[in-house]
């Protein structure tokens, strides 16, 4: 081994753990990790934690710090909500509709369906990098969803397509608030509203013409 290759080995050695950073791997999911809310200076000389300086910077940690703003976690759940519900009022009408355009719009609303689970799992997982635990329970979801409710049995093909767009149209409009309300707190969270949106409002376009005549 030459010397440049040695001198090369040896910087990219990786540095000693500090007692502080030992203890990382037991951490609880929410607390922030050395290389998050502290710094070195943190770190007293025995190897104990100045906590109460521990928060003072959350900004020095992009992703876990969104969890302490009050905006960024609600529109995150109230998405999670809204997509779980659209993809089970999908599904529903899915098996229920008939009339002369069943296997157009059946096989339409199955793409509707894939789309909302899909972006339900960004959505959740987008609130577990934050650290705010995603709430997808079936109690939740009954419970917190306002969607329009699809009716017990057969549904003509019309108002299956009326019932669609008008989910479609209020998510649509709850997401454009999340978008403002994501905009300064957290841009990385925005981003995925936005490319939800425009998922939604081309949904209901596409939908809002079957019933044009
Ligand atoms: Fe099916």
């Amino acid at each position: 081994m030459g010397r440049e290759v040695r001198r090369f080995v040896r910087q990219r050695r990786p540095r000693r753990l500090t007692p502080g950073r030992r203890g990382d791997a037991l951490r609880t999911w929410n607390e922030p990790g050395p290389h998050q809310n502290r710094t070195e200076t943190d770190h007293r000389r025995d190897g104990s934690v100045d906590k109460e300086h521990l928060h003072d910077r959350p900004h020095e940690h992009p992703a876990r710090s969104r969890a302490q703003d009050h905006r960024t976690g609600p529109a995150l759940q109230g998405t999670l909500v809204d997509l779980l519900g659209l993809s089970l009022l999908a599904k529903q009408v899915h098996w229920t509709i008939v009339g002369p355009r069943f296997r157009s719009i059946h096989l339409q609303l199955d793409e509707v369906v894939t789309f909302a689970r899909s972006y339900a799992d960004v959505v959740a997982e987008r609130s577990s990098a934050i650290g705010v635990a995603p709430d997808g329970r079936v109690e939740t979801v009954a419970k917190t969803a306002e969607l329009p409710t699809p009716v017990d049995g057969w549904t003509q093909d019309s108002e299956v397509v009326a019932l669609v767009v008008e989910a479609l149209g209020v998510i649509a409009t709850r997401m454009r608030e999340r978008i403002g309300a994501t905009e300064k707190p957290d841009p990385v969270t925005q981003d995925i509203f936005i490319g939800l949106t425009a998922e939604l409002e081309k949904q209901r376009w596409m939908f809002q013409a079957e019933n044009q005549h």
